[in-house]
């Protein structure tokens, strides 16, 4: 799928590294350098650099809200990364907390989506099932105040009920964050559809720079109370905002949103675009995570394969070889692979392991790269 416009693929690498960030088109490059040659400026200034900065991050925001389906710009807020904005809601909505007040966090989620609500004292983290974790397993009581789930694992590609979990965290008053880092990349998002209070997204996971994004349902943006200057003011999305936003960044990530609606055909709104794009890159990624784990069961390996749904997103364990000296030997041959646990270390143990080969796609892997990994993988193993 148009890899023409990866300037990164011209090494002649295979990048299965998506998971723990993908490359970016042309267009998003240009669009960040274009905003630092012509447009570079602080906020709200009574000048056209400002003004066009202004405007610039609005558009960045309808371009999220866009891709999650949300209910408009206003919703969306940026920041580092999706860690940093997760400690943030955490200590935001700790703030609210009371004595003998719970947060309930999954042993699936990335640690980004632990350590935030362990911060606050009174975490119980939800053990991995099906590997990954079920709206029944939750035992939640009214003294639940938060529900912290990751949608789909970067460890396994398993992908969770949310929309169960955020019913059943409504249920007993509690808080629905979800931790969308790794589903966004893989298939059409619609915020509403599953009832989030929050959801967190990067994203260098989906063709754009550095930087994160949470979503606030309108209510949830209302009732948060964020650490921030007195300045800042108490109306959101800006009021989750520490400091000057990387702009050059939101105009990567305006680009970045466009070019996943340019795989759709013309004339639609963006995002009904953005949906079909998302369909399309969904089918285009399964069919190559199904060549893999094909091939991988003639291989000395043991798979991790979760129930369906789940992303491209295939992890495997050599059986005479560490994961480590696996994706080593495979980076010698121009095959780019995560080993480790990808932060997701609870989920990894759970599964009687350290660390795992991890093999994701991206809209501009091809089934040519699959049969070269699987070669390089036969010969190494
Ligand atoms: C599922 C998941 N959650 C959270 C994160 C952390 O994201 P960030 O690097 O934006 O902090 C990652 C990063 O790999 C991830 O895959």
């Amino acid at each position: 799928m148009r890899r023409e416009d990866f300037p990164a693929l011209a090494s002649g690498a295979a990048y299965f590294d998506g998971p723990g960030g993908t490359q970016v088109p042309s267009a998003v490059i240009d669009a960040m350098a274009r905003y630092l040659r012509g447009a570079n400026a602080n906020t709200h200034g009574a000048f056209a650099t400002s003004e066009a900065t202004d405007a610039m991050i609005l558009a960045a925001r309808q371009a999220v809200s866009d891709l999650l389906g949300a209910e408009g710009g206003h919703c969306v807020a940026f920041g580092a990364n999706m860690t940093t904005l997760c400690y943030m809601l955490a200590f935001a909505l700790g703030r609210g907390l009371a004595p003998g007040d719970e947060v309930v966090a999954c042993e699936v989620n990335h640690e980004a989506n632990i350590a935030p609500w362990e911060a606050l004292g009174c975490c119980r983290v939800v053990p991995l099932h099906d590997m990954t974790v079920h709206a029944d397993d939750l035992h939640l009581t009214p003294k639940t105040r938060v529900v912290a789930v990751t949608w789909a694992s970067n460890a396994t590609g398993a992908v969770a009920d949310v929309a169960a979990i955020c019913r059943a965290a409504h249920d007993v008053g509690a808080v629905a964050v979800v931790d969308a880092v790794h589903y966004v990349p893989h298939f059409p998002v619609h915020v509403q559809a599953i009832g989030c209070d929050f959801l967190l997204t990067s994203a260098y996971k989906w063709f754009g720079p550095h930087v994160g994004a949470v979503y606030g349902k309108p209510a949830a943006w209302e009732a948060l109370d964020p650490y921030r200057l007195q300045p800042q003011g108490d109306v959101a999305p800006e009021k989750f905002e520490t400091g000057t936003l990387n702009h050059e960044g939101l105009a990567g990530v305006i680009a970045a949103v466009d070019w996943i609606a340019s795989l759709s055909p013309a004339g639609a709104p963006r995002r009904v675009r953005l949906r079909g794009a998302m369909q399309a890159i969904a089918a285009h990624e399964e069919a190559l995570a199904d060549q893999l784990r094909s091939g991988l069961a003639d291989l000395a390996v043991r798979t991790f394969t979760p129930p369906a749904p789940h992303t491209p997103t295939v992890s495997f364990l050599p059986n005479r070889r560490t994961p480590a000296e696996v994706a080593a030997a495979l980076g010698r041959r121009g095959c780019h692979v995560w080993d480790g646990d990808f932060f997701a270390t609870r989920c990894v143990r759970a599964l009687g392991t350290e660390s795992l080969v991890r093999v994701g796609f991206a809209p501009y892997n091809t089934a040519e790269e699959v049969d070269r990994l699987l070669e390089a993988l036969a010969e190494i193993l």
